[in-house]
């Protein structure tokens, strides 16, 4: 069963339908997805769901993932992302399920970069604190569940922009766009993290599951215009201080990828852009 049906939800629950029957939920915006079942729930609110189905997995990708406005309704954000999934925990444990839940770089504080699994946290911002929260909570209550850190999702979504496909559009309608040159993160193919999600499904802990590449937002768009064949000179590089935003983003909360190596290919994003490019021809 998959929890969350936004960008990595819907590609999770396409991979997994392969291999299991395949419950999805959504919460506000309804879905529908070829081949499996799909759900309303709010993890905040009612899961009796979860042991109606009582699935033998459950992979959790639901969040209030808006960096910016979880700064801004803090009550929402703890909601969401520290007590739902220890919500979500405590009925996998009454039901048996094994729980996979999704979690984020932004634990990290971003003064180094390329972390491994052991490191320190220390979130900068409430999205990150909130979501460290969820972590600790499944942990608390499932102590063999599987905490999938990830860095920044991307690949095509025909429900909302990810960073990939807003600057593929923008750059499209030849729009200049301005894309910051010191933030560095691991850049994650959603398609990819569903296949180390389920190749890991089995295993318990916390693993990094990201993009193999360290890259800077700059060179994301660069290499997006280069696979796209997009003109390039409208990428306006600029610093994060020109940015006004709500929340403080880590500098470099890139991801060592070594652990999860082992039982999957992460790749890098060279390869991510190109599966896209694929997938948008063959469709
Ligand atoms: N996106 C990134 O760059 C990124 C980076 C690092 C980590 N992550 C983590 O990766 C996971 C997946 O991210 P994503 O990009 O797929 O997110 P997304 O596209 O924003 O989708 C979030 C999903 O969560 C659901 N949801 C939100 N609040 C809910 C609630 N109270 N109850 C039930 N469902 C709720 C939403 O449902 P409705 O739309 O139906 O309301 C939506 O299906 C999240 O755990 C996120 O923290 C994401």
């Amino acid at each position: 069963m998959v929890i969350g049906s936004g960008l990595l939800g819907r590609k999770v629950a396409q991979a997994s339908r392969e291999h299991f029957d395949t419950a999805v939920t959504y919460n506000k915006n309804q879905v529908d997805i070829d081949g499996c079942q799909a759900y309303q729930m709010d993890i905040t609110k009612d899961i009796e769901l979860l042991e109606a189905l009582s699935p033998r997995y459950i992979i959790l990708t639901a969040a209030m993932t808006n960096v910016d406005q979880c700064e801004i309704d803090r009550a929402a954000a703890w909601q969401a992302n520290a007590l739902g999934p220890q919500r979500v925990a405590t009925a996998a444990k009454r039901i048996g399920a094994k729980l996979i839940h999704v979690s984020t770089d932004y634990v990290f504080d971003g003064q180094r970069g390329m972390y491994k699994e052991p490191d320190p946290v220390c979130p900068i911002n409430y999205y990150g604190a909130s979501k460290l929260a969820g972590e600790a909570g499944v942990r608390g209550v499932l102590p063999d569940s599987l905490i999938a850190r990830t860095s920044v999702l991307y690949g095509w979504n025909p429900v909302r922009l990810n960073f990939v496909t807003w600057a593929i559009s923008e750059l499209r309608r030849g729009n200049r766009i301005n894309i910051v040159t010191d933030q560095f993160t691991s850049a994650t193919l959603a398609d990819n993290l569903s296949t180390m999600l389920l190749a890991l499904r089995d295993e318990a802990g916390i693993f990094h599951t990201a993009g193999a590449e360290r890259i800077s937002r700059y060179d994301l768009a660069l290499k997006i215009a280069r696979t796209f064949d997009l003109d390039e000179s409208l990428i306006n590089p600029i610093t994060s201080e020109q940015l006004q935003w709500k929340a403080r983003r880590p500098k470099d909360s890139s991801l060592d990828i070594g652990k999860v190596s082992e039982f999957a290919e992460p790749l890098n994003v060279d390869r991510g852009l190109e599966l896209m490019l694929r997938q948008e021809v063959m469709q």
